[in-house]
């Protein structure tokens, strides 16, 4: 096997948390991508890293100084979570009635939101990493977080 199949099969092993990022384009029209590379840098200042493709539709709309929102999923919102990881349903995004669209996108029955502006972008290959600096967060009180791994929902 080619390093990069072991690297898969052993980043496989893995239990992910699942969370969808959500912005608005400059155009103002809502963006929302299923994620899985969310990690939290550090407290001071609040701050939390995600590794975004730049060949996703997000991507070019998340640029310096621009707001987005991480919605960390429960383990009922699975179905969100294909909806946005899927190339053919961006019609469908946004379909779901517990998303607040006021302003900056976010769902209202997540795990968690946590609000961020970008403050530091980094060219990786075929991916971005993306520093956002926390302005809010929130979360539910039960914790029923949504996972990930081998390929699957658990
Ligand atoms: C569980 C899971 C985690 C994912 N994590 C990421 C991620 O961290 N970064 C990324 O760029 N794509 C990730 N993806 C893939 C994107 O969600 C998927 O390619 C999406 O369709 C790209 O957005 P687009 O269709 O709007 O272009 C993940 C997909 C799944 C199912």
């Amino acid at each position: 096997m080619s390093i990069q199949d072991n690297f898969r099969l052993a980043m496989r092993r893995y239990i992910y948390s699942v969370s969808i990022m959500s912005n608005r384009d400059s155009n103002d029209n809502p963006n929302a991508i299923t994620v899985s590379s969310v990690t939290s840098i550090s407290m001071e200042p609040p701050s939390i890293l995600i590794c975004i493709n730049k060949s996703s539709k997000i991507h070019d709309s998340i640029v310096l100084g621009s707001k987005f929102c991480i919605n960390l999923l429960t383990k009922d919102q699975h179905e969100l979570s294909n909806i946005c990881s899927d190339d053919q349903k961006h019609d469908q995004r946004f379909a779901d009635q517990n998303w607040n669209l006021d302003n900056l996108p976010f769902l209202k029955n997540a795990q968690a939101n946590i609000f961020c502006k970008v403050d530091k972008l980094s060219s990786y290959h075929t991916h971005t990493i993306v520093i956002g600096l926390v302005e809010d967060a929130n979360f539910a009180d039960t914790i029923s977080t949504l996972t990930y791994v081998d390929g699957d929902y658990k």
